[in-house]
């Protein structure tokens, strides 16, 4: 039997992090952040003081680093050449920065062909999150999700899980995920888009449980 891939994409802030760990830890499967393998790669480009407007540059020092994440839902892990980089991917600079960086296709191509691996060692099956793994990474995946939120939800959330919700950071925020949005879906190596058959989600007002038992709903159907 093929492996039960569950593929979960849309922009930032759209909640994909928390469903795609809740269905995985809920259905007993593998979980991988892809944005959290982009986000490694970035940082490490940068350490390695890469200007990543120049794509060259960028795509040659990639093909040096070595990514590897752990795929446990309930503690998810992300080492770049070793180091422990679940920490610093958050920080400001890398977030400013990932966008650019994935949108060069060689760092993409080696990134896809670890994220196929990864798939492939999961006979059970595996929950992956981000942006291009219903089109791209997993076409055949039997389940695909494409959430969305408004704009004013996603940001609001992002400021929450940072702690720093007054309404200058919020603002900040939003501009952050609209700008990382809009180079995202116009890059021309597999950029941000729903599968044909993608089932979308509207996620603004529902809560995470709700989010959660809808995506199981749909996985139990589909498999
Ligand atoms: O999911 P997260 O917001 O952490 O992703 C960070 C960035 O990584 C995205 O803005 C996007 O540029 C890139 N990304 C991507 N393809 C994926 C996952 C993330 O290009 N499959």
């Amino acid at each position: 039997m093929p492996p039960v891939v569950i593929a979960l994409d849309g922009p930032s802030g759209s909640g994909k992090s928390s469903t795609a760990r809740g269905v995985a830890s809920r259905l007993g499967l593998a979980y991988l952040d892809t944005g959290a393998m982009y986000r490694a790669m970035t940082w490490a480009v940068l350490e390695r003081g890469v200007d990543v407007e120049d794509a060259d540059a960028v795509a040659a020092a990639a093909a040096e680093v070595v990514i590897e994440s752990g795929t446990d839902p309930q503690a998810p892990t992300i080492t770049a050449d070793g180091v422990d980089v679940a920490g610093p991917i958050r920080e400001q600079a890398v977030t400013d920065a990932v966008s650019q960086v994935s949108r060069v296709p060689a760092v993409r191509e080696r990134l896809v062909a670890l994220q196929r691996l990864t798939i492939a060692e999961h006979a059970d099956g595996i929950v992956l999150e981000g942006r291009d793994i219903g089109t791209v990474v997993a076409p055949d995946a039997p389940l695909k999700l494409y959430l969305v939120a408004d704009t004013a939800a996603r940001a609001a959330r992002r400021a929450a899980e940072q702690g720093q919700d007054e309404a200058a950071h919020v603002e900040a925020t939003a501009a952050s995920l609209q700008r990382r949005d809009a180079i995202d879906s116009s890059r021309t190596t597999s950029p941000l888009a729903k599968a044909d058959d993608a089932v979308e989600l509207d996620t603004t007002h529902l809560t995470l449980d709700e989010v959660v038992d809808e995506v199981v709903r749909l996985a139990v159907k589909a498999v």
